[in-house]
């Protein structure tokens, strides 16, 4: 036994308590709007100003606060007084911003509400849909994924496949498969005006918050969300068919291949939204892997195993296993088209 391997074993342990904890604090802090008042005041507050901002027991708020500065997330003044940075500001309170990470607390917590019914999946190897976790995993996904949908989505990843921006551009059809909230149907619609979207997804309350959001974001004419699974949503003739983070929950991802293929037009792309990974596991061995595998021990992989087939390819298939996929559905040519730290984009075509 190495007794300073030992510790700094302990010492992790440590911070990985604090991370469980702060997340838990994180959402009450944005259920609560603690976070945004702090950031509207302008200037530091005590606890007793923002309880009262917040309508809040004082004595709960001075022991979050306390917390939060512990953990770097609120600033202590010294003088009783807490504020937000520009940077924590960010981070915790506009959801405009990449940077925005409180939506991603929101899922990750929901995603550990899981442990118990994944005990008994461990043993018995049965699935978890996604539409049994808690509804913060709905409602966090689509909060932690749209920034990035916002930055990346129309501005790089469209642009880099083959000739789709064009006809984007001058009017096409689009599915977005396994759409979840809708956020990434919602980005594409308003940049591409002339061209129709339909989202769908398995989950009907998803696809009813999607419904609303289309109609909030003014573009419910051109945008239609329907329940529908991966390898059996309506149409064909797509120019277009999107499937955004959601390839890897699916039972029969060889199944929904074949029906894009078959649903597309012969000239049509197929875009795949992957989270990065490498093909080796020695290779994803990151802190980034190590969010992936573990909210693809409690999310991902479950889900995929609750339905047919259960191929469960994991939060970090990597490209070589998502390659097969897609040449199981008969698809003659795929290349990796863009990527960023979180993310695979990925272009199949007839
Ligand atoms: C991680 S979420 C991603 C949601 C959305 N694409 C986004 O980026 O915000 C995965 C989504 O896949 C959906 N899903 C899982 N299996 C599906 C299937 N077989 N057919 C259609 N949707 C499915 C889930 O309901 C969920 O909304």
């Amino acid at each position: 036994m190495n007794e300073d391997v030992l510790m700094n074993l302990v010492n992790d342990a440590v911070g990985d308590f604090g991370s469980i904890l702060t997340g838990a604090l994180v959402v009450l802090g944005d259920r609560l709007g603690l976070y945004r008042a702090l950031a509207a005041a302008g200037r530091p507050l005590t606890s007793v100003e923002l309880a009262d901002e917040v309508d809040c027991a004082e004595r709960y708020v001075r022991e979050w606060l306390n917390g939060q500065a512990a953990s770097g997330y609120v600033t202590y003044t010294g003088d009783g007084r807490y504020r937000l940075t520009a940077e924590q500001a960010a981070a915790f309170t506009d959801e405009s911003n990449p940077a925005c990470v409180i939506g991603g607390y929101q899922a990750m917590l929901a995603a550990t509400r899981a442990v118990d019914q994944l005990t008994d999946a461990f043993r018995t190897g049965n699935g978890v849909g996604w539409h049994e976790h808690h509804h913060d995993l709905f409602c966090g996904t689509e909060r932690f994924f749209r920034p990035g949908y916002i930055a990346n989505l129309t501005s790089t990843w469209i642009p880099a496949l083959d000739g789709v921006e064009e006809k984007l551009r001058s009017g096409a059809r689009v599915a977005d498969v396994g759409c979840g909230h809708g956020a990434s149907t919602i980005v594409m619609a308003k940049e591409y005006p002339n061209s129709t979207f339909v989202g769908f997804d398995y989950h009907q309350p998803s696809i009813e918050v999607a419904r609303k959001a289309a109609s909030a974001a003014g573009v419910a004419d051109q945008v239609s969300f329907e329940v529908a699974s991966a390898k059996a949503f309506p149409g064909t003739g797509y120019d277009l068919v999107t499937f955004f983070d959601c390839l890897h929950d699916m039972g029969d991802p060889s199944g929904a291949a074949v029906h894009v293929r078959e649903s597309l037009t012969p000239d049509g792309t197929w875009l795949i939204v992957e989270p990065f990974a490498n093909d080796d596991v020695a290779d994803n061995l990151t802190p980034v892997g190590r969010v992936f595998y573990s909210v693809s021990t409690l999310v991902c992989t479950p889900a995929s195993l609750s339905q047919e087939v259960g191929a469960a390819l994991g939060a970090q298939a990597g490209e070589g296993r998502l390659r097969a996929v897609v040449a199981a559905g008969g698809f003659t040519r795929f290349r990796r088209a863009a990527e960023t730290p979180f993310n695979l984009v990925l272009e199949a075509r007839p």
